[in-house]
């Protein structure tokens, strides 16, 4: 057990490691409830260290230590100081010296996930941020690099498969066959979260891959007996995103193998622990039947994200987990310009822009917002967030919009170059950039320290005798927690302006300055951009590609944003404009039937709608993000304050109802012509026409027709292929009756043996707004295929209710707040982690009206209250209280 309340880790605090370890040598034994690590390490006194002679310090967490000898020399109880979380040797030699230490973990017993567990009878490690401690006493920190050998010996029925980082070196058996053994070498050095092993009875299947430098590698993926024709698309990604890192950014694999072991209980989605990725098997397996089109994508990101930190994270690492987005951030960005490459451009990046408006701007608006680089952290994995991720990615692409992309590739490679072997920080990172390209990006470094969502208040003035325009922008830039007030932004903005055709009209300064690619810098507060030789009233179309992560206001009316939906030459922007447009109408409609009106309003969004999405020469995939609406998050976000998500829901539907009926004839024709003939595949084509035909259903059984049911029943029952059978799953589950209970079994029926599939199940019950879902989810808690023990289990039903179900989850009588709030507490003592993260569903609880705002407070005081809460659940619940 930790102790009471852990005092914050701060970055001002930070002081190098007084000794290094620079060679690791493991002995691990595998024994499901006593495993033995015979660890060896080579210290030395670091000569960068200040205030020595110091204390040698080791983190160790959940340890029995068994035996310790310094110099071979077994040390006694009084030669070090042993507590809960950390044992001392007060006056270590002043040279080099050699430390060994026997400890023993219980691996079955290990429900937190961190350190050495058992999944499914499999061994494997999990030790980002901070898991080696629960492993063996070690300055369990990044900057601290060893090289490592590991020994790893287990039975070989219940473990043929032995794995580690780095290439294999020898294996044979011993006690006469009773115990087998695998050697496994990493010459990189590395900090010892990327550390990894791996033991179990896995199928596998192989590959190679040959580098750019004409080195053979050896790739394999371990999956479950049985699931291994599963695993073909994630060692075809593997060898795309290993192709696309050598042409974009040089960078070739530096080991003899590559293996990815795919685990069923796993707290994240995936770990880049050097040469043996670990994954969630949700995101490595999938065939036509059992994935969705999405998770074929996700599977792919997520395959290049963990081999694209074999760069970007292992050969540079962090100096201190303060810099965790100098590795996310930077990685996030590098798999997302692989998906751009290998799929569509623009709806890649209307993805992602979705994807962080719904998560880090929603973050960023709530207690937990914090820096992109925080300052200070109780609990590290705390940290995991859409702001370090997606918020990071977005600041290092801005820095690509400032240099331009040539500039950009020098940066990298001169941070390639400068800091190969080394634990980095931003700082340094950005002096790459500002080395390489000689703009100073002392103004931009704000982006690191400032956080929540700056709002560029724009506006538009047009002077017919001077055929001038005077594009006014100001920054307004909220406060947020610890940070009352803030400095203006050095932010790229992309604009242009339209003419009444539709076309792009030259940018001209009045300076005399062209502006040939639309991009302005903004670094005041409020500044005035003003272009001459305008021939008539232009429509801006501003943040074109999203150049920056912020919020940006302008007055426009229904015919502006007709003309961006439909001629826009930036196809971003154009679906940028319809998802405005949605959420203003619905905040408008929102606002109608708030005040006990009715309306009919949408009628405008709808015609635009119409015409933008049946523009000629638009991939299928893209029409399908036109079509999809604003989400009830998107619309509450907007809205900010007194959020009343029964309001939201009803206008959602309203216009979904409107959208379905007005464009019910271009809706129909795409669900016909679009119907697959020739068998599945997976590609981005396919899957944007799967996409479009989906959206279009949603649309379409939105009118709530009897012809319309039938039609979605029947979409659910000749589906041939997953992306459908959960698209129909998801909607019948929303409407409820007896076409869902029926699909509902049938799914149950057809997939209660597959751990993975059956997430949608749980998933499609726990997202329906009916009024029943909440009794529902509470009986599935008790489902045999449910189990609190498992991640995903949580995240598909206990994750999906808090955080995709925003009337059920708030509502007004509180029990969805309670419900939730009990699992937290239950989940807290089996898995912290996880428990921490599913509170954050409450993140936004500020927001809301004053009924449901009470309840969620009391929900979230009931939580605090608690005695024996885990320092990762009591951090957020602290900040989700603060004032
Ligand atoms: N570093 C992993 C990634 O983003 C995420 C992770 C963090 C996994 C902590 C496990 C534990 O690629
Ligand atoms: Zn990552």
């Amino acid at each position: 057990m930790k102790p009471e309340t852990p005092r914050p880790i701060r970055l001002k605090d930070y002081r190098p490691p007084a000794y290094l370890v620079d060679k690791v040598d493991l002995d691990v034994a595998l024994d499901p409830t006593r495993t033995r690590i015979r660890s060896r390490l080579s210290i030395r006194p670091n000569p960068d260290a200040t205030g020595r002679p110091a204390p040698l310090r080791l983190n160790g967490e959940h340890l029995e230590l068994a035996e310790i000898a310094l110099n071979r020399k077994p040390l006694g109880k009084k030669d070090y100081k042993l507590t809960d979380t950390e044992l001392t040797i007060a006056k270590p030699p002043a040279k080099p010296f050699t430390l060994e230490i026997v400890t023993y973990v219980n691996p079955e017993g290990n429900t937190a996930l961190q350190g050495i567990y058992r999944s499914n009878g499999v061994y494997c490690s999990q030790c980002e941020a901070e898991g080696f401690r629960r492993i063996t006493y070690f300055p369990d920190r990044p900057d601290v690099l060893a090289t490592y050998k590991v020994r790893i010996e287990a039975d070989p029925e219940e473990a043929p498969v032995l794995l580690s980082n780095g290439n294999p070196v020898e294996r044979g058996t011993i006690k006469g066959g009773k115990r087998h053994y695998a050697i496994w070498h990493d010459p990189h050095p590395k900090p010892c979260y990327l550390f990894a092993l791996v033991g179990g009875d896995l199928a596998s299947i192989a590959s190679s891959f040959r580098t750019m430098s004409g080195r053979n590698v050896d790739l394999a993926i371990y999956v479950e007996h049985g699931k291994e024709d599963r695993a073909a698309w994630a060692m075809d990604s593997l060898k795309r995103s290993m192709r696309w890192d050598e042409e974009r950014f040089g960078r070739e694999y530096d080991l003899d193998v590559f293996n990815i072991v795919a685990v069923s209980d796993f707290n994240m989605g995936a770990m880049e622990n050097k040469g043996l990725n670990i994954f969630n098997d949700r995101l490595i397996l999938a065939s036509p039947e059992t994935a969705t089109d999405t998770i074929f994508e996700h599977i792919e990101s997520v395959v290049a994200h963990e081999y694209f930190h074999n760069w970007t994270g292992n050969r540079i690492t962090c100096r201190d987990w303060f810099q965790l987005c100098l590795k996310e951030g930077l990685t996030v960005f590098r798999d997302q310009e692989f998906t751009g490459d290998e799929r569509s451009k623009t709806v890649q990046r209307i993805i992602d822009v979705r994807k962080l408006k719904t998560h880090q701007f929603a973050e960023d608006a709530g207690p937990l917002s914090h820096p992109v680089r925080p300052e200070s952290y109780i609990e590290i994995n705390n940290f995991y967030t859409a702001t370090v991720y997606e918020k990071g990615a977005e600041v290092v692409r801005m820095i690509e919009q400032l240099l331009g992309a040539e500039k950009f590739r020098q940066g990298m490679d001169l941070y390639f170059e400068r800091h190969d072997g080394e634990a980095a920080t931003v700082e340094q990172f950005i002096q790459c950039f500002e080395d390489a390209s000689g703009i100073d990006l002392s103004q931009f470094r704000l982006w690191y320290s400032q956080s929540g969502t700056p709002e560029l208040v724009c506006a538009l003035k047009y002077d017919k005798t001077k055929k001038t325009a005077e594009l006014e922008v100001e920054q307004v830039l909220p406060p947020t927690p610890g940070q009352p007030t803030k400095k203006p932004f050095h932010i790229p903005f992309k604009i242009g302006l339209l003419g009444a055709n539709g076309h792009d009209i030259d940018l001209r300064l009045d300076s005399g300055e062209e502006v040939a690619d639309g991009m302005v810098s903004l670094t005041k507060r409020r500044q005035t951009f003003r272009f001459t030789d305008v021939p008539s009233r232009p429509v801006p179309s501003l943040l074109r590609d999203f150049s920056a992560p912020v919020n940006v206001t302008i007055d426009l009316d229904d015919d502006d944003y007709e003309l961006l939906m439909a001629a826009d030459s930036d196809l971003f922007n154009r679906w940028q404009a319809a998802s405005t447009y949605a959420i203003r109408t619905l905040v408008e409609i929102v606002r109608i039937l708030g005040a006990g009106k009715t309306t009919s309003r949408g009628q405008r969004y709808a015609k635009s709608l119409r015409a933008a999405v049946t523009t000629d020469g638009l991939d299928p995939a893209y029409r399908a993000e036109l079509l999809k609406l604003p989400t009830q998050a998107d619309v509450a976000r907007v809205i900010g304050k007194n959020v009343d998500p029964a309001l939201i829901l009803r206008a959602h539907k309203q216009l979904q109802r409107l959208v379905g009926r007005t464009l019910g004839d271009v809706l129909e024709d795409f669900y016909k012509d679009l119907a697959d003939k020739s068998p599945f595949s997976p590609d981005a084509d396919s899957a944007g026409r799967r996409a479009l035909r989906n959206a279009a259903l949603t649309l379409l059984t939105a009118r709530g027709g009897k012809r319309d049911l039938a039609m979605l029943a029947k979409h659910y029952s000749i589906a041939t292929c997953m992306t459908d059978r959960a698209h129909a799953l998801y909607l019948l589950a929303n409407i409820g009756g007896k076409e869902a209970e029926r699909a509902l079994t049938h799914f149950h029926d057809q997939w209660k043996h597959d751990h993975v599939v059956i997430d949608t199940w749980f998933a499609a019950q726990a997202q329906s707004p009916r009024a029943s879902t909440l009794k529902r989810v509470e009986t599935l808690t008790s489902h045999p295929l449910f189990s609190l023990t498992a991640p995903n289990k949580v995240r598909a039903l206990i994750g999906t209710f808090a955080a995709a179900n925003p009337v059920q989850f708030n509502r007004p009588d509180g029990k969805g707040y309670a419900f939730v709030a009990s699992q937290v507490l239950a989940l807290d003592a089996i898995n912290p982690q996880i428990a921490a993260r599913m509170l954050g569903a409450f993140r936004s609880w500020r927001a809301l009206e004053s009924v449901r705002r009470a309840q969620a407070r009391k929900a979230l005081q009931r939580i605090a209250k608690t005695k024996t809460l885990s320092p990762d659940v009591k951090e957020i619940v602290s900040k989700m209280l603060e004032a």
